[in-house]
């Protein structure tokens, strides 16, 4: 197979910082060692995640300009809901600022106090909506296997089945990709079953979205009765098989900031719209410019490109592979958007508590300005008053791939500060909180090194 390149050339450029090693120890110590409170100006490659990172289209920025900012009525929201219709199906579209208002909204329309919602994982800011409407998250995510299974995104079917005759329950939520599970994919057979499973026991399926165009190509790759679909029409596919959807749009939008909810229930989206101005803005806009419809709507032609997406998967393969070469224990099979690597396999001298994500994730940063995210203790883990943590299930660390911003040579650079991080693995120490939240604490948590 030919050595992959991007499928396009680049048209404006930014510069990026070398801070140096004295001014990474600085600004590592100022931040709490937390990442996400390290400035931008302090970092040279930025893999902290792929959402709202995005690099925008030519044709993007063009629509820009074309945006209509009328407070009612815009065309770009009429374009904006011809492009979600036309790619899900569903008939009610409710622009929304990002994901997590989405899911405040749909989710505590339908959740109630004692209710419960299951998952194949229902991403972080999603637990917190449901646990907010006062109903209790549950993830059902497939064991994960050794040779690991094409679809590790999928949800358990025989334990979803089983818990289905919890008078309780009120969604099934499949996330697609599985952000939390490696950012797997859920196969179309998945996705059948458990609208089987929902019609039986008249349970609402809804999509968290946000990576549906990924999803579809994994499918194309691995799910082998869909290899001669293009994503697009397995997207609309796997939309089809459910009765609405949420997403931020941060992710396949491929803008900056934006997010939808889309459903067929006319009643639902009624609640949902009422809501929706309430705390995001007039329903033709919900908290977005009308310039941002506009860049949206192109943007979910463009991610369903088959060039595009074949470059995003193979990129993630490669630069799996760079980072497996420098020794680190990546996570397989890699998906779109993001390698995962499992620190609790490289510093198997950190206890879970002593958090060996995040220990990976500041090495990173200190021995060369790379900033990827934790997704360990410190992310899924539960502060319990007096006692240690509950903690996470897998000590796992994301290198997140924004889309159409770095190239090979960014994420080659990225390889070698892995291979200096991986050579002094057992030198490395651990973590400890010292303060945080009560709700997604990660974002804000100050720590000190052990
Ligand atoms: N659902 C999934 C699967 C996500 O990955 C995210 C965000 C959200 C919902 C929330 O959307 O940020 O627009 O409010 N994920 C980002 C990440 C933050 O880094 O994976 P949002």
């Amino acid at each position: 197979m030919p050595a992959f390149m991007e499928p396009f050339r680049i048209k404006a450029v930014e510069p990026i910082p070398f801070p140096t090693a004295g001014q990474r120890r600085t600004a590592l110590a100022a931040a709490g060692y937390n990442l996400f409170r390290v400035p931008s100006r302090a970092i040279t490659i930025d893999l902290l995640t792929d959402s709202g990172t995005n690099a925008m289209s030519a044709a993007q920025w063009a629509a820009l300009i074309s945006g209509d900012e009328s407070y009612a009525g815009a065309t770009s929201f009429e374009n904006f809901q011809t492009v979600v219709r036309d790619l899900t199906g569903y008939d009610e579209v409710l622009p929304v600022h990002q994901g997590r208002a989405a899911e405040r909204i749909v989710l505590g329309n339908l959740l109630g106090p004692g209710e419960v919602s299951i998952s194949n994982t229902h991403f972080d800011t999603t637990r917190a909506a449901v646990e907010a409407a006062g109903a209790t998250a549950l993830d059902l995510p497939v064991e994960q296997t050794s040779p690991p299974s094409s679809f590790g995104g999928n949800i358990d079917l025989a334990r979803l089945a089983e818990r289905l005759n919890d008078d309780r329950v009120r969604c099934v939520v499949l996330t697609i990709t599985n952000n939390a599970a490696g950012g797997q994919p859920v196969s179309i057979a998945n996705v059948t079953s458990v609208r089987r499973l929902c019609d039986q026991y008249g349970v609402l399926l809804l999509l968290d979205a946000a990576r549906f165009a990924e999803n579809a190509y994994l499918i194309s790759e691995r799910e082998p009765e869909y290899a001669q679909r293009t994503p697009r029409e397995i997207a609309q596919l796997v939309f089809t098989q459910a009765d609405g959807c949420w997403a931020s749009l941060k992710k396949d939008g491929i803008a900056n900031i934006g997010g939808m909810i889309a459903l067929r229930d006319p009643e639902l989206a009624r609640r949902c719209r009422e809501q929706l101005i309430a705390f995001e803005g007039f329903p033709t806009y919900g908290g977005l410019a009308g310039r941002d419809l506009d860049a949206l709507a192109q943007g979910l032609l463009e991610v369903t490109e088959p060039a595009y997406l074949e470059y995003r998967a193979r990129s993630a393969r490669w630069f799996g592979e760079q980072l497996e070469d420098a020794g680190l224990p990546v996570v397989q099979p890699t998906g779109c958007h993001a390698v995962y690597v499992d620190a609790a396999r490289l510093l198997p001298h950190i206890e879970p508590h002593r958090l060996p994500a995040t220990a990976l994730a500041n090495e990173l940063y200190l021995a060369g300005a790379v900033r990827v995210s934790d997704l360990g203790t410190l992310v899924f883990g539960r502060a319990v008053p007096g006692e240690e943590d509950i903690t996470a299930p897998r000590e796992l660390v994301r290198f997140a791939l924004p889309r159409r911003v770095y190239t090979k040579s960014h994420l080659e650079y990225v390889a070698e500060v892995a291979a200096a991080v991986a050579a002094k693995a057992t030198q490395l120490n651990g973590y400890r909180i010292t303060e945080q939240s009560a709700s997604l604490r990660h974002f804000t948590a100050e720590l000190m090194p052990l």
